[in-house]
């Protein structure tokens, strides 16, 4: 895999001694693309799968109860909005650590750091593994995240990949990411989604997540652990499970936190990077705190500052949990809904989180909006949280409606 810049074409035109001249045009983000056309799309009746955010039945993106009245408290309490420190907020870090390791050994011996969204936490890793081993290589299952690679790419690791879901039979390929980690060699990154697949909604389970950690022990692979979705798959302590055996069982694990989705924080960039690496603790702790000071100084304070709020206020931190509760079961009762709609939608009922993947080309998907309005990203990955008791019925029929023209 090449970085986006990096290309025998950018170094020569690079070589004209303008500054700009290296620069390659990189194309457009796919679903700002789609949010664009969605909004322009005059149909009654549209619907948007595509963009991941969470949305209730009316289709909106609230800021939960319980944060509106951290917020509040915040605003009354606040006395400075002096600098904090690249750590960021000590006590969010220290409320969210139960949250998502427990109380048990997987807890045991961790450096946290808070950081802007998941994404600052995985650059921040992806950082940290460069400079420890450079040119390191990261193992990353496809379909992933389409930002996962560019970021390890961009922060200098070798991006390999491997097949780890089928969207035809909607199956993970267990025994192909068995295989493919068997080839990687000791200090190699293994980028592991926490739960809640993006995009494919399929999870290991509980045995996999051993097998995984065992096999990550004996070539001594050091995972790092992508959870973005805590608490909208199965529940709060169900979602860590495949973790906190990962934690239990590897030595050195870095893991890439968001609060984004299951706070509903988007927009404020709160998430963290919590690292264990036993034999090297401080210098890591140095380094993280090196290369988080270099890129943004010291996190964004709002987003984190409001989390603590919720977690330190007993009656607050049950708030959040039931609203988050109230978003997984919506999630559950349209992945139900689905499954009811059209038998070819089943597996999708078994899969946990904002995402599944239909199993559509990208000229069907093309079709899906052109023909009947509804808008998905180009690997036919949906929002499940886009459909509603309402737009099932029409979702299901352009599904069938699509896949019998193109297979005639
Ligand atoms: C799998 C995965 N990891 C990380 C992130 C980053 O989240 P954040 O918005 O907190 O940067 C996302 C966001 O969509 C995601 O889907």
């Amino acid at each position: 895999m090449t970085t986006l810049h990096d290309s025998a074409s950018a170094s020569a035109r690079a070589a004209s001694g303008v500054l700009f001249d290296g620069l390659l045009p990189q194309p457009p983000d796919v679903v700002l693309s789609l949010i664009k056309l969605f909004r322009e799309d005059p149909r009654a009746g549209k619907i948007d799968v595509g963009v991941g955010v969470y949305k209730d039945e009316q289709g909106r993106t609230p800021v939960f109860a319980a944060m509106k009245a951290a917020e509040q408290r915040l605003l009354e309490t606040q006395h400075t909005k002096s600098y904090l420190g690249p750590e960021g907020d000590f006590g969010y870090l220290e409320r969210l650590t139960p949250i998502i390791f427990g109380t048990g050994a997987a807890a045991a011996d961790l450096f946290a750091v808070q950081t802007p969204g998941g994404t600052g936490a995985l650059r921040l890793a992806a950082e940290l593994a460069s400079a420890g081993k450079p040119g390191a290589r990261i193992w990353l299952g496809a379909p992933s995240w389409p930002i996962h690679a560019p970021i390890f790419a961009e922060a200098g690791l070798e991006v390999m990949t491997f097949r780890h879901f089928d969207p035809k039979t909607q199956a993970l390929t267990f025994d192909e990411t068995i295989s493919a980690l068997e080839d990687a060699a000791a200090g190699d990154v293994v980028l592991l989604h926490g739960c809640c697949h993006n995009p494919s909604g399929a999870d290991p389970s509980l045995d996999q997540w051993r097998a995984l950690a065992n096999l990550m022990v004996r070539r001594g692979l050091v995972p790092l652990l992508d959870l973005a979705y805590q608490g909208l798959g199965a529940g709060l302590d169900e979602d860590a499970a495949g973790l906190r055996i990962v934690m239990e069982t590897v030595d050195n694990v870095m893991v890439a936190y968001s609060c984004d989705k299951n706070f509903g924080l988007y927009r404020e960039r709160t998430g963290a990077l919590f690292v264990r690496a036993r034999a090297h603790a401080d210098v890591v702790r140095t380094n993280i705190l090196k290369i988080a000071r270099c890129a943004w100084s010291m996190p964004p304070d709002h987003g984190a500052a409001a989390v603590r709020v919720i977690l330190e206020d007993a009656g607050l931190t049950k708030m959040w949990r039931d609203e988050l509760e109230a978003c997984r079961a919506r999630l559950q009762a349209v992945r139900e809904m689905l499954a009811e709609a059209d038998p070819r939608f089943e597996p999708i009922r078994g899969q946990r989180g904002m995402f599944s993947m239909l199993s559509l080309t990208p000229a069907q998907v093309e079709l899906m909006r052109k023909d009947h309005a509804i808008y998905m990203t180009g690997n036919a990955r949906i929002n499940i949280a886009g459909l509603t008791a309402e737009t099932i019925a029409p979702f299901a029929a352009a599904y069938d409606a699509v896949l019998r023209t193109t297979s005639a």
